[in-house]
């Protein structure tokens, strides 16, 4: 379905950081790798909600090997664009994940906080494995030091939305990726 228009609902302002047909390249590449590493041992994905479910529904397409899903929310920044640094679980996990093999999906990595926090609270079920991947990461903005599986792209400090990110809650279903002007 690529190459629908959403000329109407993309603002004069955004400016194109990588279309729809540059996401699902790296998607596929991403995709390959996590298969490589989790082949035959049934990892679980947990896309981390809202961003993450855009990049989670094409990422499991691109993994061909069985592996299951899962999602949890956190508190993100309401409508603004810093983090709080006060994170709160607004719907915890479903699977048990003692011992499994798991990947936490993120959609992006600005400060760091959100994956700290997973980071810390997902180790406390003692999973088998525990890696994280991310569409996007901006290393400039990162205040914890985490180490990062899967990065799709590393960006400049723009805020950016579309393919899942959002720009006080709308524009999450843009196909590309913007940057907001
Ligand atoms: P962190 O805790 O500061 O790393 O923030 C992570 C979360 O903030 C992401 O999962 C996004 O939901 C949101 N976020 C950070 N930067 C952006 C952006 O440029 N556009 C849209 N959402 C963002
Ligand atoms: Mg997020």
């Amino acid at each position: 379905m690529t190459g629908v228009s959403q000329e109407n609902i993309i603002p004069q302002t955004y400016e194109l950081l990588f279309s729809e047909e540059q996401i699902l390249q790296r998607v596929r590449e991403l995709g390959a790798e996590i298969e490589g590493h989790f082949e035959g041992r049934k990892p679980i994905l947990i896309g981390v909600l809202n961003g993450g479910f855009v990049f989670l529904s094409d990422l499991i397409r691109c993994i061909n090997t069985d592996l299951e899903i899962d999602f949890l929310r956190i508190s993100s920044y309401g409508d603004t664009r810093e983090s709080s640094g006060h994170i709160k679980i607004l719907k915890p996990l479903s699977a048990d994940i003692r011992d499994r093999s798991v990947v936490v999906v993120e959609d992006i990595v600005d400060s760091g906080l959100s994956i700290q926090f997973l980071k810390n609270m997902l180790s406390a079920f003692e999973p088998a494995e525990l890696r994280f991947a991310t569409l996007l990461h901006k290393p400039e903005r990162t205040m914890v030091d985490i180490n990062l599986d899967y990065v799709g792209f590393e960006i400049e400090d723009r805020y950016v939305v579309g393919y899942g990110l959002d720009d006080a809650q709308i524009k999450r279903n843009l196909r590309g990726i913007y940057v907001v002007g």
